[in-house]
């Protein structure tokens, strides 16, 4: 394993916050940056990140073959059209998780890490053996929560296992933040998710239309560089990851008219 491999599992408690979503725009945003990159799906159970890259045509085999041997990690690994610095590890069959041990987890992703510079891991929902799997192979974590209460709640509870699994770091991705609703008090502000989680924050990501736009067409924001609201978030936490300093700001702070906030943030393109 080549000891500068960043293995970074993306990971939330709670369903549907924006996992698989986050995946595919960073592993785009890293690759474009020249940065090989491999995502692996271990959401056995629901895997949807093959549809989300636009890669669901192109499988032939999986992590399953790979486990049991019957391929080559290079045969499972299906390469992205137009960014051939990415590939992704498909998840196998759902039947899988009757067997899949911490064990095979790390097998894999180990002959992931001898490949390539990141790894980005998918995780599924909640807290259980596909999570624990998932955690037990990765050295650092991006908890991704939305502002809701159940969302927060069920991030705390990762970031409480991922500490005593000594992962480290661990930042936070806020996902689907509304400035308007931030502001007339509706929603948790950024200030209020990262004092009760206690957590470095890599970034926020806007409520935007355009991601459940791309996510139909298979094909992540990131790729053909959008200039919507949510890909320049996705690219600013993927230079963030690299290493670049991006200032980050709170937009329920930004000035009164929400207009002219919402201006201010687009042109300073720093979320
Ligand atoms: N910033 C955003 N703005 C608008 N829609 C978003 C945003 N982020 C995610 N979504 C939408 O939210 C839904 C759930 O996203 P996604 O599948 O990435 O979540 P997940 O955490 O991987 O879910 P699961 O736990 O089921 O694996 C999708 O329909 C996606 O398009
Ligand atoms: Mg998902």
């Amino acid at each position: 394993m080549s000891p500068n491999t960043r293995i970074i599992l993306i990971c939330s408690g709670k369903g549907g916050v924006g996992k698989t979503t986050l995946t595919a725009n960073l592993g785009i945003a890293l690759a474009k940056q020249g940065v090989r990159t491999a995502v692996l799906d271990a959401d056995f159970g629901l895997r949807n990140l093959d549809l989300l890259l636009g890669l669901e045509n192109r499988i032939i085999y999986t992590a399953q073959e790979v486990l049991e041997e019957s391929c080559r990690l290079e045969q499972a690994l299906v390469k992205h059209k137009q960014e051939g610095n990415l590939a992704l590890l498909p998840a196998g069959n759902p039947r899988m998780l009757d067997w899949l041990k911490p064990e095979d987890m790390q097998r894999i992703v180990s002959m992931l890490a001898e490949q390539f510079d990141y790894v980005l891991i998918d995780c599924p929902a909640g807290v259980e053996d596909g999570f624990k799997n998932a955690a037990s192979a990765t050295n650092e974590a991006i908890v991704i929560t939305t502002p809701e209460i159940s969302a927060v709640r069920d991030a705390d509870r990762v970031i409480g296992l991922l500490n005593t699994n000594g992962i480290k770091p661990i930042q936070l991705v806020l996902n689907r933040v509304r400035p308007k609703m931030i502001a007339s008090q509706e929603m948790l502000s950024v200030d209020d998710v990262t004092d009760i989680l206690a957590l470095p924050l890599l970034g926020l990501v806007l409520e935007d239309e355009q991601v459940i736009v791309s996510t139909n067409r298979g094909e992540p924001l990131t790729l053909r560089g959008s200039r919507s609201p949510a890909a320049r978030c996705y690219g600013n936490i993927a230079r963030r990851l690299q290493g670049e300093e991006i200032p980050l700001i709170d937009p329920s702070k930004e000035g009164k008219g929400l207009r002219d906030k919402f201006r201010r943030l687009m042109a300073t393109k720093i979320f």
